[in-house]
């Protein structure tokens, strides 16, 4: 159980480079089972949940090597469209296996996704659409067996814009005899990247980013040529609340402004000075912050909901009430009773979070229950009086590279334990 012990009160300043972004890393990944060949992928972050994906690629025969930040996918290998339940288990992206198998190989076996305690996360807009695609899915003892010699193109629309439903039928359609429409389609710069790296690879798709999107299917797809996945806009977010929260002065380089809009908005509702630039943030965290009267999470462009445990951390220091609903997943607020414990003012009624401010923050040993409610228990670690502990970094080491070196970077004292520091009163270790 590896822990953070954070002494907070620093202003963070600097200059820090944005690594690229998981969530458009591990649906690429998957995307590699599509075609026959050597894949080069750049700015691929070496982070646990990777880690993972490798891992079940290396399990299906694709060989997986790691140079710096850059892996070498090598595809040719592929001999099993069985994906072991112990790796399925560890993360939902597994779950975008299913379409790039059953596409290439015309069966996929698998378990139930595991990952993220952040309410319940049902994959039935993932199997619809795969059956719309005339796939025969059977289900059986925590087995989904997966069939379909060729997948049909059809109109599928989703009840909701699903970022993983959206990706899997993607993939899958790519190599789809005739036409597929994804209707309600979700619009995350994460699908873009998506159609980028397809149509890299041979295949014809249009309208990501849009309510809309056309895939006409072909017969075969290959390795593009050397890809560079695109930075990571929640790390970014992140690291802008760091620099508000401590009133600090950071600029973000590598950087994509216009995928961290809604989320610039909101700070600089709160008096956050933020400037942009083409691909770099500044940001300078300027107190008394101002409360936000209401915010919702919503699919992207709205407030991503990757960024609600973060803003609602900053918001405890803030002046007045801030009102702030959930609307994504139905149990994202675990990182409340954790603040609460630093001595933030926060009532939770289902999906509204009510955040009284600004309350003193104090030095305390918490734990992180998932990635995002873990990144934003460390920002209330690096603003609060003494001493916090945050246990559970394994969680945070999911999402962001190191973390405490990230920080520590910008001046922050912050270190990673394996030990379990004893917490003295009032903050001290
Ligand atoms: C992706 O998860 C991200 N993960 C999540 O980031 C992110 O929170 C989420 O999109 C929303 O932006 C990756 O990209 C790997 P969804 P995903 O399918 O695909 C319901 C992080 O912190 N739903 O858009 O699982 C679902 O329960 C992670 O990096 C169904 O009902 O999200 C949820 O309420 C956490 N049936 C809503 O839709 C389905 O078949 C959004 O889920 C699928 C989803």
């Amino acid at each position: 159980m590896e822990s953070f012990v954070i002494e907070g009160g620093v202003r963070l300043s600097g200059t820090v480079r944005v690594h690229g972004a998981k969530n458009a890393a591990l649906p690429i990944l998957a995307a590699t089972l599509l075609a026959d060949g050597l894949f080069v992928l750049e700015n691929v972050p070496d982070l646990l949940d990777i880690r993972s994906m490798a891992e079940i690629l290396m399990a299906l025969g694709v060989r997986v090597k790691r140079e710096g930040e850059m892996l070498v996918v090598d595809a040719r290998g592929l001999r099993s469209n069985v994906v072991p339940e112990a790796l399925m288990s560890r993360m939902r992206s597994s779950i975008f296996l299913m379409g790039p198998l059953l596409a290439r190989t015309g069966e996929a076996v698998l378990g139930y996704p595991g990952g993220c305690a952040i309410g319940t996360r049902p994959i039935d807009l993932h199997l619809e659409g795969l059956k719309k695609l005339g796939a025969v899915i059977h289900e059986y003892g925590g087995t989904i067996l997966a069939r379909a010699p060729r997948l049909e193109g059809t109109t599928i629309v989703l009840d909701y814009p699903s970022v993983g439903a959206t990706e899997n039928l993607m993939m899958a359609a790519a190599l789809a005899r005739g036409t597929t429409r994804i209707v309600n389609a979700a619009r995350e710069p994460e699908i873009q990247e998506l159609e980028r790296f397809l149509n890299a690879m041979g295949a014809r798709i249009r309208g990501a980013g849009t309510h809309a999107i056309v895939i006409e299917g072909v017969e075969r797809l290959h390795p593009p040529r050397p890809h560079r996945v695109i930075p990571d806009r929640i790390v970014a977010g992140t690291l802008l609340a760091a620099a508000a929260i401590t009133e600090g002065r950071i600029v973000l380089e590598d950087v994509i402004p216009e995928h961290l809009e809604a989320v610039i908005d909101a700070f600089r509702k709160t008096g956050a000075r933020i400037e942009v630039a083409p691909d770099r943030i500044a940001v300078e965290g300027v107190r008394p912050y101002r409360a936000i009267h209401r915010l919702s999470t919503s699919p992207h462009p709205g407030f991503p909901t990757d960024m609600q445990p973060q803003l609602l951390a900053y918001l405890t220091q803030a002046e007045g009430t801030s009102v702030l609903v959930e609307t994504v997943f139905d149990g994202r607020f675990r990182h409340v009773p954790e603040l609460v414990k630093m001595g933030a003012d926060i009532v939770v009624d289902y999906h509204t979070a009510v955040i009284r401010g600004p309350r003193r923050l104090v030095g305390a040993r918490v734990r992180a229950t998932d990635l995002r409610a873990g990144a934003a228990l460390v920002l209330a670690g690096l603003a609060a009086e003494g001493v916090t502990i945050v246990e559970g970094a394994v969680h945070i080491d999911r999402g962001y590279h190191r973390l405490e070196e990230t920080f520590a970077a910008l001046g922050a004292r912050i270190v990673r334990t394996t030990e379990r520091p004893l917490l003295a009163p009032e903050g001290q270790v």
